[in-house]
């Protein structure tokens, strides 16, 4: 059979075949290495759609040389997500405002109701030998990381979080294509504004950090407010219909995360990776505790408890400190099901592992048939004239 064809826009401006994303998807329960790491992004880029690393929890010099490995991978185009909040801890001033001990920065209250949550899910709590806990200033350093994607000249770049409006400049003149991805209508106009090339309009069905918007209602919404500005759909897209829907919505393609997440090459330990193959679609949760910022997880008895207690949860870094020697204590116990397990609604559509390159072919050959023979089949369609 002849290899699908499956164009939009989005393939011409960003020298792709199809047109499908990989998810900038970054860390993996706490380290720095990500789930989209070179191997994911390159095994998408080869098979023709847009790789990402998710490069949001390395240090500058360890995404310099994962940018450099990927070109290794691959020929084709690919791109680096970072994750640039406003509020995290380290931030864009490479961490100067910071106290010599940030940890002087959380309330003794919340580090006592997070070890009675221990106590409760019948978890010794040990503090981290601090030699291996994260360096004062290392949480993000997302000047660091920027100065890389500029400095290696990636093809693409996408901001998950917040707004690349300092950067925007430099990346364009490298001929950097700029994301950002946003949750709602204001957060487009700002970004749009500021001069990226695409608009991710992306979902609260989606996995890891999500908005209050569903997809349904959003990518509209945004469409009309950005245009000219191209959008591509975010959240909840799993396979060829979800991919047919948002081009029917106006997007001019799709940004996959969960689906490949069960891919052979993600970056994904066997447990999590079995936990969304498990998961049905009722079984995520957006909560707080891993990040500070609302994030959506395969839902655990430590998030119910977090949630039931009704605690209040730090600003984006500090939130990291404040659970560190929970998240330690937890690996130490060997309850690994309590980990950070970032994942979305379509989840409950997954059902087994493959490499990431059928799951993008199917996807595009799938949304292929549903808009070239099964709606005329099944759609009688004749506009009016309005007569
Ligand atoms: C495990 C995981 C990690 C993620 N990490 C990031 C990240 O570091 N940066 C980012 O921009 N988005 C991140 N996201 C969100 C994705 O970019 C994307 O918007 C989302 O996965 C799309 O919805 P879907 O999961 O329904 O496909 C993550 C999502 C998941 C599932």
């Amino acid at each position: 059979m002849a290899r699908t064809v499956l164009r939009t826009p989005l393939c011409d401006l960003l020298g792709i075949e199809y047109p499908v994303i990989l998810a900038g998807m970054g860390p993996v329960a706490g380290g720095m290495e990500p789930v989209a790491t070179a191997e994911l992004a390159a095994a998408v880029s080869n098979a023709g759609g847009l790789g990402m690393i998710g490069g949001a929890g390395y240090p500058p010099e360890r995404l310099r040389e994962e940018i450099r490995r990927v070109r290794e991978l691959t020929d084709k185009p690919f791109g680096v997500d970072l994750l640039l909040p406003s509020d995290v801890l380290a931030a864009s001033d490479g961490g100067e405002r910071l106290p010599a001990d940030p940890r002087s920065l959380i309330p003794q209250e919340l580090v006592e109701a997070v070890k009675r949550l221990a106590a409760d899910l019948g978890i010794e709590y040990v503090e981290m030998p601090r030699e291996q806990a994260r360096p004062r200033r290392g949480v993000m350093d997302i000047r660091g990381q920027t100065e890389v994607v500029i400095e290696e000249k990636v093809p693409v770049f996408a901001s998950g979080l917040g707004s690349p409006a300092p950067w925007i400049e430099r990346l364009k003149a490298n001929g950097t294509k700029v994301i950002s991805l946003v949750g709602n209508v204001k957060a487009a106009k700002r970004v749009a504004a500021a001069g990226v090339d695409i608009v991710v309009a992306q979902g609260t069905e989606a996995g890891g950090h999500t908005g209050r918007v569903a997809t349904l209602p959003l990518v509209p919404q945004v469409i009309d407010a950005v245009a000219p500005t191209p959008v591509v759909a975010a959240g909840g897209i799993g396979d060829g219909r979800g991919l047919a829907a948002v081009l029917a919505l106006g997007a001019i393609g799709a940004w996959v995360g969960t689906a490949f997440l069960v891919a052979d090459e993600a970056n994904q330990p066997e447990l999590q990776k079995q936990r969304i193959l498990a998961a049905t679609e009722e079984d995520t949760r957006v909560t707080r505790l891993y990040s500070g910022k609302p994030m959506r997880n395969i839902t655990n008895p430590l998030i119910e408890k977090w949630e039931e207690a009704g605690l209040r949860a730090l600003p984006m870094g500090l939130q990291g400190l404040l659970i560190q020697d929970l998240m330690y204590s937890i690996r130490r116990a060997g309850r690994n099901e309590l980990l950070m397990n970032a994942a979305g609604q379509i989840a409950g559509l997954l059902t087994r592992s493959r490499p990431a390159a059928e799951i993008l072919y199917d996807m595009v050959t799938e949304a292929a048939d549903i808009l070239a023979n099964r709606l005329p089949k099944t759609v009688t369609a004749v506009p009016g004239d309005g007569a």
